[in-house]
């Protein structure tokens, strides 16, 4: 049957094999409560049932299969059981008798313990006595989407946008629902809905009626709205001669525009911020610091209980120091100043999400003021919608990351938790990969990227495999024999893409603008870190970025450990290795080969598992409806195609700079 994606991960297969406990859970329900929210479990639950087992659920309190209820609403003797210290999110799943009991301490943790009862079932997961117990670990779970008011997408590849402002206020579309159902059953509580590089029109009453349209469908899954505003804004819409921050007709503004805002949308989430960057205006238009901004905007949204989530990609060419330090610089000595409602925004790596990067070093730098993570889950720099790339390994190795910041054992992802420097909030961002496409994300396994953003940001300590593990049964099969390869296929991925595009650290080689392709020979355009030669810095000496101390020395924005650890050649993992060191064609790698052959043999290597992967999927052939079969089929042959273009155009680029011959094993250009 056609199956074009659209259901994600909540597929609600029928499941064939079924075991008593799977057939029982959804037959008699016992749901404590009413509203909204309790509403949309039902229709989960029905949902569910129907796609497992062809049944519907029948709602009874008498001998019920299954509990759903507040911990105060339930009977005391399975109250008392319920974990303690859920919070507002939390939930907990257990089974007693042969009844399976969800509790949690707010509607939104009884709507995410269904969600996870569910896919339990769908896996074919029990639920034991113990139980499951789930707390997010980060308080602000947020997709960013660059969508602009015309319906484009900055980065997008799958389509359009999928707000339709036209419609709305009036027509609801059922996409929107779909939507909040996906984003809550991996427990995301926020979304952007507008472009970074933003449009002052969003925060007009004509928008504003919109954005509130949506806030109102959202709300029972959970899901807050963030609006991005431009720091221009009260000239642009409001009128004023200026947008300083300290001239207090322009606080005035803001203030009234805040409350405006919560009039349309009451629990309005705040303002993501892009300023002083790319052509953004921003404090620095007026010599104010980031910090005068962004506490501007969390005064006007404090009486509201809203925040300010301030980006730190803030860079200018007109700075003659290396991108890499720009925002360290600039952040800093800022840490303490800004109020306690504002979170900065930060990038995972220095540069621009590349396909691989070293953590950015603000990461463990700014211990009195929050920091949350910027994940890009559209592939920017990844081959767009086209190249398979499961990007859970690229989130877990930086959240792994050792910082050292208080010694060792300071993970990036401590930061993010909060629990590093005792932050009052926590956040992760995942600018979205979502379009009008059918499938939502163009490539049918992107879809595990959000799916991915919305696992680490509850909790980022999840394993990258067992993410992959999940995500699979929940939109394929359980089959054993689908799962294992399928697995090792996404969780290799991301490390193919890095040896066909960028491997042993070499960075921001992608053509210019669009970022699709090889560019290593870009130049010119009046802008320096907008080419590919600043950033690779190819010669007949060799390559790479020296950014130890007889460079730009940005390695000294990291902790001593890591100073020494990257700065030696010795020590510094390879993968790294022309991220922070300009070294000559015939250094000797750790392999015995020297730089070139080893670049060489990365590339090749990469077009060898983009090959390999087309095999893998026809083997797979009998496990996967025609529809997405075919259409992964196509994409994995494009990208086995590209990983061929980027391996020849690479290698005859820098091949005129190291002047060898291409390794025995690498297959000359086409
Ligand atoms: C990248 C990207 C831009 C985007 C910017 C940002 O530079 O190419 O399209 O606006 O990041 O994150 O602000």
């Amino acid at each position: 049957t056609a199956n074009d994606g659209y259901k994600l991960w909540l597929q609600y297969y029928p499941i064939e094999s079924a075991q008593n406990w799977q057939k029982n859970v959804l037959s008699k329900v016992n749901i404590y409560g009413e509203g909204e929210t309790i509403k949309i479990i039902k229709n989960e639950l029905e949902l569910a049932s129907s796609g497992f087992f062809n049944t519907s659920p029948r709602y009874t309190d008498l001998s019920s299969s299954l509990i759903i209820g507040l911990k105060n609403e339930i009977p005391s003797n399975l109250a008392t059981r319920v974990a303690d210290g859920l919070g507002e999110e939390g939930y907990h799943i257990f089974s007693s008798e042969g009844q399976i009991i969800v509790s949690a301490n707010s509607s939104k943790g009884l709507l995410y313990g269904t969600f996870r009862l569910l896919q339990q079932v769908q896996m074919q997961e029990a639920i034991d006595e113990e139980g499951i117990v789930e707390i997010p670990q980060v308080k602000h779970r947020i997709l960013n989407h660059w969508d602009n008011l015309n319906r484009t997408v900055e980065r997008g590849y799958s389509g359009f946008s999928i707000w339709n402002w036209h419609r709305l206020p009036r027509h609801i579309d059922q996409q929107y629902i779909d939507y909040a159902r996906a984003n809550a059953s991996i427990g995301i509580n926020g979304t952007s809905i507008t472009n970074v590089n933003a449009n002052a029109l969003v925060l007009t009453p004509y928008y504003l009626e919109k954005a509130a349209a949506l806030a109102d469908a959202f709300r029972p899954y959970g899901i807050k709205v963030y609006l991005t505003a431009r720091f221009s804004s009260p000239m642009e819409i409001g009128g004023l001669e200026t947008a300083d921050p300290v001239n207090p007709e322009v606080q005035q503004w803001w203030k009234e525009k805040a409350e405006e805002i919560y009039e349309y949308i009451p629990d309005f989430g705040g303002f993501v911020v892009k300023a002083d960057s790319e052509g953004q205006p921003g404090p620095h238009n007026y010599g104010r610091t980031q910090a005068e901004g962004a506490n501007m905007l969390a005064d006007a949204l404090q009486p509201f209980g809203g925040i300010v989530m301030w980006r730190a990609f803030v860079y200018s060419e007109h700075t003659p120091d290396d991108r890499h330090k720009q925002a360290f610089n600039e952040f800093v000595p800022l840490d303490g100043t800004f109020r306690d409602n504002v979170i900065v925004q930060v990038k995972n790596g220095a540069i621009d999400f590349q396909p691989r990067e070293p953590f950015h070093p603000l990461f463990g730098a700014m211990p009195k003021t929050p920091l949350m993570m910027e994940f890009q889950i559209t592939q920017e720099y990844l081959g767009h919608d086209t190249h398979l790339a499961f990007l859970a390994p690229m989130y877990e190795e930086v959240l792994k990351e050792d910082t050292f910041v208080n010694g060792k054992g300071s993970e990036v992802a401590k930061v993010i938790d909060g629990s590093l420097h005792d932050y009052p909030i926590t956040g992760m961002a995942g600018v979205a990969n979502i379009g009008t496409d059918r499938n939502w994300t163009g490539h049918h396994f992107h879809q595990a990227n959000w799916y991915a953003f919305g696992k680490l940001a509850w909790n980022p300590w999840e394993k990258s495999e067992k993410i992959a593990d999940d995500w699979i049964k929940l939109t394929y099969s359980t089959d054993p024999d689908f799962v294992a390869p399928i697995k090792k296929m996404m969780l290799q991925s991301h490390e193919m893409v890095v040896n066909y595009m960028t491997p042993l650290g070499i960075h921001h080689i992608m053509a210019r603008s669009h970022h699709y392709g090889p560019g290593p020979w870009v130049t010119g355009g009046g802008r320096a870190d907008w080419t590919s030669t600043y950033y690779h810095n190819a010669s007949e000496q060799g390559m790479g970025f020296d950014r130890t101390a007889n460079g730009s020395n940005a390695l000294e924005q990291y902790a001593q450990e890591l100073q020494e650890n990257w700065g030696n050649l010795e020590t510094v993992p390879e993968k790294f290795l022309l991220w922070f060191h300009h070294l000559p064609w015939d250094y000797k790698m750790k392999s015995g080969n020297i730089l070139w052959d080893e670049i060489a043999f990365h590339y090749q290597k990469g077009v060898e598992e983009a090959r390999e992967n087309i095999n893998t999927w026809n083997n797979l052939s009998a496990y996967v409806d025609r529809y997405r079969y075919e259409h992964v089929l196509s994409f994995l042959k494009i990208q086995a195609e590209e990983a061929e273009w980027w391996r020849d155009a690479v290698l005859l680029y820098f091949g005129q700079f190291s002047n060898l011959p291409l390794p025995e094993g690498v297959e000359p250009p086409k």
